[in-house]
């Protein structure tokens, strides 16, 4: 009986039976099927998100995409200015630039473009042009977010140039830092610090839960949310997780912490951090969206593995919100320099020594305004 009851939760979890629907927009956009400006939704839709929220919506006419803002897919207390939710909208809005040049569309992008209505974050004009091959572009379908162990060999000035390279607007900086720079070192140690504070900090805990699926039904259902095969662990480890039930926030918490000190900071090859000069300035985290998006992408492209570290920037937000000491801050002006630049965006990158698998996404279908 037991047998047979491991053997139907097996199945029940999707251990066996392959991975269903969860990457549907994923093939959809592979298959290159689109055309027009769906084409371009279809290419939004891929873009990373804080935990997944996907927090967008699409209003599309022949010549126009106008991109909203979500406000009731947050993450609380995780994001309580809804910084990250427009960096993930800024992250929608550069992929859709970058298919529009190999749909034959050039883009006029205007950010924030009504002033009555604060969800109105993005409005791309298309005009038609002569498609071109952006390289960029062709990883939009291969760009996954990837957890796991990064084998630490350095990263060549080539490719570190061409990242740096991305960073184009005069109001968004890019800082990388090679694993054996101190500020990298201080990065890491910052890093880990603040996710000791975020797990002890239930209010945090209860909002990255809220988007963790660890039951598949749910998973098929909703196709949002951090999801097991996309945590880093072994397939062995990613097994055992879901076969066992469903753990507590603050054991969930627990895990992070250890993975963030013993695989993700340690195995990092070099550290990145997106600056601005105001965190809260909603038009700088679209553009510090967009940034990040293109960096993840160009990594792809060079066959990088890469990963948002964000634990810092989220306890410069917390302690704000608490009206606390702003320690956090103060860490990250003893990296990147106290001349009024604060990081918004954190990442590291190196080596894949795994493929990271596509999460969860809706189709465009579902995110279409009718
Ligand atoms: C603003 C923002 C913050 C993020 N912070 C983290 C983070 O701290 N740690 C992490 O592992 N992933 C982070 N991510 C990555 C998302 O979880 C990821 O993009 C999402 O789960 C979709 O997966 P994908 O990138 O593989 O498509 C962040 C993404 C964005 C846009």
């Amino acid at each position: 009986v037991a047998a047979g009851g491991l053997a139907w939760r097996a199945v029940d979890q999707g251990v066996v039976g392959g991975p269903g629907e969860l990457d549907a927009a994923w093939r959809e956009w592979n298959a290159g099927g689109q055309s027009g400006a769906l084409a371009l939704v279809a290419a939004g839709v891929l873009a990373s998100s804080p935990h997944n929220t996907q927090p967008w919506l699409f209003r599309v006419s022949e010549r126009r995409i106008d991109l909203h803002a979500v406000p009731e897919r947050h993450l609380g207390a995780f994001d309580p200015f809804r910084r990250e939710m427009h960096i993930g909208l800024g992250c929608a809005v550069e992929n859709m630039v970058r298919a529009a040049s190999l749909h034959g569309f050039s883009t006029d992008v205007t950010l924030a473009p009504s002033t009555n209505d604060p969800t109105h974050v993005a409005r791309l004009d298309l005009a038609a042009a002569e498609p071109t091959r952006d390289p960029l572009a062709a990883q939009i379908g291969r760009r996954h977010t990837d957890r796991g162990r990064y084998d630490a060999r350095p990263v060549g000035a080539d490719v570190l140039a061409r990242l740096s390279g991305l960073a184009t607007e005069p109001d968004v900086r890019l800082m990388l830092l090679d694993a054996a720079d101190p500020r990298a070192k201080a990065f890491g140690e910052a890093t880990i610090a603040a996710t000791e504070h975020i797990v002890a900090d239930e209010d945090m805990l209860r909002w990255s839960k809220a988007w963790t699926r660890h039951d598949r039904d749910a998973l098929l259902r909703r196709r949002d949310g951090l999801f097991i095969d996309g945590m880093g662990l072994s397939p062995l480890m990613a097994t055992a997780a879901k076969m066992i039930p469903d753990q507590d926030a603050a054991t969930e918490g627990r895990y992070w912490l250890a993975m963030t000190r013993d695989l993700h900071v340690p195995s990092a090859a070099a550290f990145g951090l997106i600056l601005v000069r105001d965190v809260h300035d909603l038009a700088a985290s679209l553009k510090a969206g967009r940034l990040w998006q293109a960096l993840h992408l160009a990594g792809t492209e060079a066959g990088l593995a890469m990963q948002p570290l964000n634990q810092l920037p989220e306890m410069i937000d917390r302690d704000r919100e608490l009206k606390r000491e702003p320690q956090a801050a103060r860490d990250a002006a003893a990296i990147v320099g106290t001349d009024g630049w604060l990081p918004t965006f954190g990442f590291r990158l190196g080596w894949p020594t795994r493929q990271a698998p596509a999460s969860p996404r809706r189709t465009v279908r579902e995110v279409v305004a009718a």
